[in-house]
This record gives C-alpha cells, structure tokens and sequence, in this order.
C-alpha cells in the first residue's frame, strides 16, 4: 500500500496547500467582510479565530491525511465506519463548489483578455449583466453556444490535465508555478494601486477601527466564517493533501505556516482591493462609505462591475492593471480548484478502485458539464442560490460534524495530538484540544442557529 503518491518536496506541498487556501476568497471576501465587519478592529476577531479554530483545525486535518494516508472518505472510515458519509458529504459539497467555481475562473480568463481593450466601454454594469452574460449572436446558430464556453473549456483543460498527471508531476508542478507567480503579480498590483491618488483615503477607511463592533456576535461570526472558507478547511482538501505527505513530516509547522501565508495574503489584498477603491471615490469625488455603499466591494460584483470601472480609468499603459487584476484571479482560482477537483478524483479512484486517470475522467467530467448549467442566462441566479446555501450550510454544518466527530465520538484527538508532536517541534497541548473539542463546536454550532434564524425571519 506504500505505493501512495507523494509530494516530492516540503515546498510542493506547501505551495499545493497556499494555492488551495489562497483564492478568490482573499481577493474578493476578506476585504469586504473586515470592512462590513469593524474594520481594523476586525483583527481582534480574526486573529482569535485563526489561531483557537483555524489552525488548530488545519493540524487536525493535516494529522489525520497523514495518519490515515487517504482521501477524505477512506481516512474518516479508517477512524471510525461510522464516519466515512462525513468524508463523501465534504467530497459532494467540494464537487458542487467546483462546477461554479469554474465558471468564476473562465470569467476571469476573459475578463483579462477584454481588459487589453477595454472591452466592457463605459458602462461595467451593463456589459457584466447585459451583453456579456448573453449567449453570443442570439438568432443564429452560434446563439446556442455561451460566450464562457471557450474559456471554460480551458479552464477544465488545464485543471484535469494536471490532476491527470498526478500528484508530484501535475499538482506540485502547476502549483510552483502559479503560486510563486501570482503572489509577484499581485504585488505589482498592490504597489501600482497605493500609489494612486486617493488610495491613502481607501487605505483609512479600511484601516479605521471601529471598537464599537467588537462586542457584535455578527463580527465574531463573520471572523470564524471567513476563516473556515479561506483556510479550505472542512472540504475534504487539506485531508487529502496531507496524506500525499512522507512519513516523516512536521504537520504542526505546516499548518501554522499555510495559515500564516493565507493571513497575509488577505491583508495584502485589503491593502490592494481598497487602494483602489480610494482611488474611485477620489475619481467620482465621493467618499468611500458612498463608494461602497452604492457599489459595495466585495463578490462577483467587485470583480466584474466595480474594478473594471476602476481598470478603466487607472492612467498608464491602458488595460495593463486590469490584465494583472484578472491575471491573479485566474492564477488564485486554478490553484484552488485543482485542489477542489483533487478530493473527488482521489475519493473516486479509491473507493472503486480505478486509476487516477479514469476517476479525472469520471468525476471531473461530470463537474465540467454541470458547470454548463451556470454559463447560460440564467445562470448567474443559480450560481448565487448555490454558493449562498453551500456557505451557509454545507461548510458549516460539514466542519461541525467534523469536530464533533472526531472530537467527542471518535475520542480521538488524543492519539491525533501524539502523532502530530512525534514528529514536530512545536508541541501541542491541551490548549490544542480544548480548541477543537469546546471552542469550535460552540461557534459552529452558534453560527449554524444564526444562519437558520436569519433565514427565517
Ligand atoms: N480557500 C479558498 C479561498 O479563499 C476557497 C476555497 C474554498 C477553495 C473551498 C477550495 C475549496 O478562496
Ligand atoms: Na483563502
């Protein structure tokens, strides 16, 4: 059974596990909700649950791939039978993120490609909900054929291809290449937009401390929400990715490194996204409350309508930040949805026994078509109703039953705490299980309420 593919270096796998956690979510979601979310007091909340949910968890996960040496379902079954359905409903909610997922990326290939001239004129809005969601040339044949297809097809090209050719040729490689890109990319980004006018009002705004959230049960949730999602946590990844892992590996380290690269990686973006931000109310004369207010700065919306405005008036080279912008986005997004991709495929191959290249077929075949059903007009709407129910439900409920699982029905963190510290030099302690076995079940458990609650009302 040894013959289990592995990482070639510590780097690879490392960069596979930032390229996963890195994604659409910094760019696009930690901005806004620490902005929506108390601003620069917004750190006392995320700090809180980076360090007593997120990273605890992330050890957690990264220990039982490693121990385990299986795909989510297989390493859940191994711990207990009872558990393995807890393993394919995080392999299912990963499949359905993935057929979205990918649309969001081949938006962005095209999106890149159309900022060369500034294609979507002056009207952002309009091109995004109007012409460019449209099939192409209604009445004609061609108006059977969505405008995405082209780039989604390239975009599931590169993303089964590199699950194809395994773990160290295709996802280690693709992911030393993408990552190390993208953070250099995204850092001319960042530079290019503090430097423009207006940029140190956004940076304020962003900045700005409001202390009088901090009591806000909203914040907190928010804080332990945006950590779950941008740390990959509960949807299968980072137990699959761990059990790629050689034997001997520092698990706890990496855990805290991979959280530590997320963490900065988002801080950066908020410094990026709200430059520019600042940089568009200067333009239109108008505060960044309004600014926000109006257009807010975060989603789908920021990405398509608002930085394209943006894109547009930037002087220089035109086109050339947006290029850079949509450039990142697809980079963030692959190296995400490789990983999205990787549970279903090792899951597949391993419960019935077929080779890598058979389940890629299977599995991310089926992801490719199903993501058509988001390419076509109505498609935005689906996309919304499906990614407000998996944040809500899926993710949460998914990390509840984990925890309560492992923590409480398992008994197991005990035997997870001494494999992880045989071979690490940062020990974990009791501290570590308290985490997991009290102070994250409360908030998922108080979190899963609220959604209900808010639901309802
Ligand atoms: N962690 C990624 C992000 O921050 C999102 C993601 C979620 C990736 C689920 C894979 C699976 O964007
Ligand atoms: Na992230």
């Amino acid at each position: 059974m040894e013959n289990r593919s592995q990482w070639g270096t510590r780097v690879g796998f490392l960069l596979a596990a930032m390229g996963s956690a890195i994604g659409l979510g910094n760019i696009w979601r930690f901005p806004a909700t620490a902005y929506e979310s108390g601003g620069g007091a917004f750190i006392v909340p995320y700090l809180f649950a980076l360090l007593t949910a997120g990273i605890p968890l992330l050890i957690m996960e990264y220990t039982i791939g490693h121990r385990y040496r299986g795909s989510a379902p297989k390493s859940f079954a191994t711990i207990n039978k009872k558990m393995e359905w807890i393993g394919w409903w995080q392999v299912l909610v990963a499949f359905v993120i993935s057929t979205y997922y990918a649309v969001i990326i081949a938006w962005a290939l095209m999106y890149a490609y159309y900022s060369i001239g500034l294609t979507w004129g002056s009207d952002p809005t309009a091109f995004f909900v109007g012409d460019f969601l449209k099939l192409a040339d209604p009445g004609q044949l061609g108006g059977l054929v969505p405008k995405v297809l082209i780039p989604l097809v390239i975009v599931w090209a590169v993303v089964l291809g590199t699950l194809s050719r395994g773990v160290k040729k295709g996802i280690e490689v693709a992911n030393k290449i993408f990552i190390p890109s993208l953070v250099v990319l995204f850092l001319i980004i960042v530079v290019r937009a503090v430097t423009l006018p207006g940029a140190m009002n956004g940076l304020n705004s962003f900045f700005e401390p409001d202390w009088s959230r901090i009591m806000d049960a909203e914040v907190w949730i928010a804080a332990y929400g945006q950590i779950f999602f941008s740390l990959s946590i509960a949807f299968a990844i980072m137990v699959t990715y761990a059990s790629y892992l050689p034997r001997k590996s520092d698990i706890t380290n990496n855990a805290f490194i991979t959280g530590f690269a997320n963490s900065s990686f988002e801080i950066l973006a908020g410094i990026g996204v709200f430059s520019a931000v600042g940089f568009m109310a200067f333009q239109y004369d108008t505060t960044v409350a309004g600014l926000a207010a109006e257009k807010g700065v975060g989603g789908i919306g920021l990405a398509f309508m608002v930085f394209p405005e943006i894109i547009s008036q930037i002087p220089g080279i035109p086109g050339l930040f947006g290029l850079l912008f949509f450039a990142s986005l697809v980079l963030a997004g692959f190296s995400s949805l490789i990983s999205i991709s990787e549970t279903y495929v090792a899951a597949v191959s391993e419960k019935f026994n077929i080779s890598r290249q058979k389940s890629v077929v299977f599995g991310g075949g089926v992801a490719a078509i199903l993501s058509l059903l988001y390419a076509t007009r109505g498609g935005l709407n689906i996309l919304d109703t499906v990614d407000h129910f998996i944040n809500s439900y899926g993710v949460a409920l998914a990390g509840l039953v984990e925890v309560v699982a492992v923590a409480w029905f398992a008994k197991e963190l005990k035997a997870l705490q001494q494999h992880a510290n045989s071979s690490s030099d940062v020990m974990l302690a009791g501290w570590w299980r308290f985490c997991l076995g009290v102070i994250t079940p409360i908030v998922l458990g108080f979190q899963m309420v609220q959604n209900l609650t808010s639901e309802l009302a």
